[in-house]
């Protein structure tokens, strides 16, 4: 039996890899199906989005599909960008643009609590899909600061540290952010199943 992974993101596919230990199971991503359309991300759930790619790639593939979805949940502003993150500034904007937007729209505001949060779905060949996620609770400062990572780390510091992800380690944020938490979640409840392929 073959799982896909539906990402053609190298980065992610490796993370899921490290945290599984697939070894019966063959493992595929989006890259080796190049003639499959890229699945339009427009619902407006995490959830939503996480579902839809998971199931679309399994009924055009045959196969088992793992899919996810992630975005920052600003409290102030009552949970955006949330599933709209990669474009909150706007179509093709960049992550400078989405930064400078949230400094914008955080100015004057009491609250600065935010998390990050990853929706990981499970679909079988059939369409019929599973969820689980993972949130990693921080504050957005009022300037960039640090060079690692992307998207909004220069601007998250993580609860129990004084740096932002883009100044801390890959390795630690690997350790305790969203995606690290969703993926061991997704291990504890599928990984006997995924096995039992
Ligand atoms: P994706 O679903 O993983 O592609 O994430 C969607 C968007 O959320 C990205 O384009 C980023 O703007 C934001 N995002 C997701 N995860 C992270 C992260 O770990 N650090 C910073 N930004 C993130």
């Amino acid at each position: 039996m073959k799982l896909i992974i539906a990402t053609r993101n190298a980065h992610k596919l490796e993370e899921i890899r490290s945290i599984f230990n697939f070894q019966e199971l063959e493992v595929l991503s989006a890259f080796d199906f190049p003639d499959i359309p890229d699945v339009v991300e427009d619902r407006d759930t995490l959830e939503g989005n996480a579902v839809k790619k998971a199931v679309e790639i399994a009924q055009a593939t045959g196969c088992w599909a793992l899919a996810d979805d992630s975005g920052l949940e600003v409290e102030a502003l009552g949970g955006a960008p949330g599933v709209y993150s990669a474009r909150y500034a706007g179509e093709e904007c960049s992550y400078a643009d989405n930064n400078e937007k949230l400094l914008r729209e955080l100015s004057g505001k009491e609250s600065r609590s935010a998390r990050f949060r990853t929706v990981i779905a499970l679909s079988d060949p059939g369409g019929s899909a599973q969820t689980v996620d993972g949130e990693c609770p921080g504050v957005i400062i009022e300037e960039l600061r640090g060079e690692n990572g992307f998207g909004y780390d220069p601007l998250f510091v993580p609860d129990g540290y004084s740096e932002t992800f883009a100044e801390l380690d890959s390795e630690v944020k690997n350790r305790i952010s969203h995606r690290a938490q969703a993926l061991q979640r997704a291990h504890e409840q599928w990984a006997n199943l995924l096995s039992s392929l």
